[in-house]
């Protein structure tokens, strides 16, 4: 066993933008540094589920280096910078890539308020998508009497897929297709939701941090204006909260 292996596998305190933290035997950067109450901007991750270390948003410079935090081990006395000109540039620019490369229409969604990407994009000081959109045509499938399944608001995080897999046992969603055409597949003999095993209160079905798998009846039950990071940036809300 290498020395960086066995070093991960202790616990330690790492330099996070000159802040001591602390980490436990086989945690990432990204996970010690949420346990610690620190942000550093993701949309791929969450405490429950595999890394995945698709979007990129949480690269980080450990050690002068590239890595996504969601996957790079925490080992002691790493340098890692995160809230940097140059890193949070590069994250504003992957998400109006994300924003022009499907349909995201926030006045018009109902997870506005609620969403992942939009807060991190106000986070990041977006103010508009830069590049030309693409406007894709993407299927919605409202066949299922409890759920809807908007592609174009999909920025392919597979927490889905993770939830149906690790959680659920049901492995409804997969990703298929590679480049442009990358989307998300539901494994059943038609394709559509409604002859899945997917259920309302499946984890997969409350897992989207976009306006993708939404719930049927429950649209605006909260104001906009009054929802989860309307209230508090994000930042604050899991750095506060620790979780997505
Ligand atoms: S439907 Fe939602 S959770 Fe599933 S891959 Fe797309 S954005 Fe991620
Ligand atoms: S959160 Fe690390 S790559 Fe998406």
């Amino acid at each position: 066993m290498s020395i960086d292996r066995i070093d991960a596998l202790s616990p330690g305190t790492f330099s996070l933008d000159g802040q001591e933290v602390e980490f436990g035997p086989g945690d990432t950067i990204l996970q010690a540094a949420t346990s610690a109450g620190h942000y550093i901007p993701h949309l791929c991750w969450h405490p429950d589920f595999s890394a995945n270390g698709s979007c990129r948003l949480c690269t980080v410079k450990v050690n002068g280096r590239s890595g996504a935090a969601c996957t790079v081990q925490a080992s002691a006395g790493q340098n890692v910078e995160s809230n940097t000109s140059e890193l949070n540039a590069q994250r504003k620019t992957l998400l109006q890539m994300l924003f022009i490369e499907g349909n995201h229409f926030c006045p018009s969604c109902e997870k506005s308020g609620n969403c992942l990407l939009q807060a991190t994009a106000y986070e990041m000081g977006m103010e508009g998508p830069y590049f030309e959109e693409f406007y894709p045509a993407r299927r919605v499938d409202a066949s299922h009497p409890d759920l809807l399944l908007d592609l174009n608001r999909c920025i392919l995080c597979s927490l889905c897929v993770r939830a149906s897999d690790e959680v659920d046992g049901k492995h409804v969603f997969a990703v298929n297709g590679h480049g442009i055409d990358t989307h998300l597949v539901v494994n059943s003999p038609s394709g559509q939701l409604a002859d899945s095993t997917l259920q309302a209160h499946d984890r997969a079905a409350n897992i989207c941090p976009v306006g993708a798998i939404l719930h049927k009846r429950v649209g605006f039950a909260t104001p906009i204006g009054q929802r989860r990071f309307d209230i508090k940036p994000v930042s604050q809300q899991l750095e506060e909260e620790g979780a997505p």
